[in-house]
């Protein structure tokens, strides 16, 4: 097991999830230099999370320091990349629940997200139908569980 004590065993964890709609679908270029850049900028502020790209959709679940993550969600909020940023749950968490991923990345197709925990069986689903408080996050942890499962070596 790792331990992460990087923030100090005290220093006060937040968490915050929201959904967004991109300016415009953005393609696996522009996706690919958004990720880099905000994996460089959360390593050095101690930020880790998961971010789901759907078809021009956000959702993202970001972790930290509180006043590190608020300081990154009021950057994120002004970004002109994207429009339409709901907020749909923030709080102080125990510890990390992506606690090895600078930021974790996932493009889930339709029939994974009508799967999910809180989801109804919608023809078009959408990120911006994630419910709001601790439902909406915990579809952040069940897309987690899935990629985990998907990197896990097979067999043995
Ligand atoms: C959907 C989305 C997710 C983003 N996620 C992060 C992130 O996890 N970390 C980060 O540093 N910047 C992220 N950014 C970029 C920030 O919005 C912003 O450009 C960056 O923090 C630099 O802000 P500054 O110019 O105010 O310093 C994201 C942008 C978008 C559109």
């Amino acid at each position: 097991m790792v331990v992460d004590n990087s923030q100090g065993e005290d220093a006060a964890l937040y968490e915050m999830v929201y959904a967004s709609l991109a300016e415009h679908a953005m393609d696996e270029a522009e996706l690919r230099e958004l990720l880099s850049r905000a994996r460089e900028a959360n390593e050095r502020h101690g930020i880790t999370g998961l971010l789901v790209y759907h078809e021009r959709e956000f959702l993202q679940l970001i972790e930290g320091e509180r006043d590190a993550v608020k300081r990154l969600y009021d950057a994120i909020e002004r970004d002109p990349r994207h429009e339409r940023v709901d907020l749909i749950w923030e709080g102080p968490v125990r510890r990390r629940s992506f606690q090895h991923w600078t930021m974790g990345f996932v493009v889930p197709d339709g029939k994974d997200l009508s799967e999910l925990p809180g989801f109804e069986p919608a023809d078009t689903p959408s990120l911006a139908a994630v419910p709001k408080g601790e439902p909406g996050r915990r579809v952040l942890m069940t897309l987690r569980d899935q990629l985990i499962r998907k990197d896990a070596p097979r067999g043995g």
